[in-house]
């Protein structure tokens, strides 16, 4: 062959695998936040052969270890009684299994509880002292989830009359005391979210979306759930669609922030369904905030989205967080950091 002629066809065929490459990006890992350290701890799973369901489980274990920010794991963000509990689930895109878990007391490993309702189990959810009596059952040891760090919020809390609060129509006024409380006579315009205070730090998640390198989509979430929040209460994070979802040939997504708004508007099945007719991450992931903009104008909130061929993106609203960041890991040398301004 003539050199031109050589040279041609090795740039021909350079192309071809520069543009593959560019395309292919999977396996990934996507998390909310800059919790690189789960990013890669679920990434590290690939390396080593696991599948995307352990990548997601030891992902979300990491920040329930390193108890990201403080909201995700034991021992921070306390309840109205200063008990500690955990809300995870986990779906996996190709068989369409979920187990997730609600209001979990005593066990400081709320994901791998939901992959054992997931895998142990024909349901999808267990809640409270009940789902902790079925860890126990498959192996789980129970433990006190407080802290002297979330002493120290409960105590605080109480010496500031209770505040935030997020009761609302009874007595005595919730806005000025603490409980018991009481229904009153009348019910009023809820409060904006806004004015009780609601910051990105008070109400954190993990979130995260592992794709293998056959497109087998999973995702995840773990957290403690709303600083200071009625006893009882679930979030988003545990309810599939609003926390998080995952569709093979589609892709994942998960949510973070004001989660009692959120889970109304199930922003990651919205998120993923778009990404299945084609839109793209980013677009997908706004498009699945913009309802919950025409009737909550002050939530704050972040979605992020990753399609089964591997392309992310994220959207996010609020001036509670501003710009928002979240973790990706494509290539076995380092995580690396994308951020959006939020609308
Ligand atoms: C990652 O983990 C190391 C310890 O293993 C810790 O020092 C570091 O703060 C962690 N990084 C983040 C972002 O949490
Ligand atoms: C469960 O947690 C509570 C605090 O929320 C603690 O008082 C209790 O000792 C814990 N139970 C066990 C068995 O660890
Ligand atoms: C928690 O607080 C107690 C005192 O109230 C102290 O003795 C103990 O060392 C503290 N533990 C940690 C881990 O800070």
């Amino acid at each position: 062959m003539a050199a031109p002629i050589r040279s041609l066809l090795f740039y021909f065929v350079l192309s071809i695998f520069c543009r593959f490459k560019a395309i292919s990006t999977l396996p990934i890992v996507v998390n909310t936040w800059p919790f690189t350290n789960a990013t890669e701890t679920g990434y590290n799973v690939f390396l080593t052969g696991g599948s995307a369901v352990d990548a997601v489980e030891r992902g979300c274990s990491k920040c329930e270890v390193q108890r990201c920010d403080g909201s995700v794991g034991e021992g921070s963000d306390p309840d109205e009684e200063g008990e500690v509990t955990l809300d995870a689930m986990i779906m996996d895109g190709e068989s369409m299994d979920v187990g997730s878990v609600g209001c979990l007391r005593n066990i400081s490993s709320a994901i791998s509880v939901a992959r054992m309702v997931m895998e142990r189990t024909d349901h999808t959810l267990l809640a409270g002292e009940l789902a902790t009596k079925f860890a126990v059952e498959m192996g789980f040891t129970e433990s006190d989830l407080s802290s002297n760090k979330s002493d120290t919020m409960y105590k605080q809390w109480k010496t500031n009359n209770c505040q935030p609060n997020y009761r609302v129509n009874v007595n005595p006024d919730p806005k000025r005391s603490c409980g018991p409380y009481h229904p009153n006579t009348n019910i009023y315009r809820k409060e904006t979210r806004e004015d009780k205070g609601i910051g990105y730090l008070n109400h954190d998640t993990i979130g995260m979306v592992a794709v293998d390198k056959n497109g087998h989509v999973v995702s995840g979430t773990t957290t403690n759930g709303l600083n200071h929040k009625i006893p009882g209460r679930v979030g988003d994070s545990p309810i599939v669609g609003a926390g998080s979802y995952a569709q093979n040939g589609m892709g994942g997504a998960a949510a973070t922030g004001d989660g009692d708004i959120m889970m109304r508007f199930l922003p990651s099945y919205t998120a993923v369904q778009l990404m299945g007719s084609g839109m793209s991450p980013s677009n997908a992931a706004l498009s699945s905030i913009k309802p919950i903009i025409k009737y909550f104008p002050d939530f704050d909130g972040a979605v992020i989205a990753v399609n089964h061929k591997g392309e992310h993106g994220a959207a996010c609203h609020g001036a509670g967080i501003g710009t928002f960041h979240y973790s990706v890991m494509d290539n076995p040398s380092k995580v690396n950091l994308f951020s959006v301004k939020c609308v």
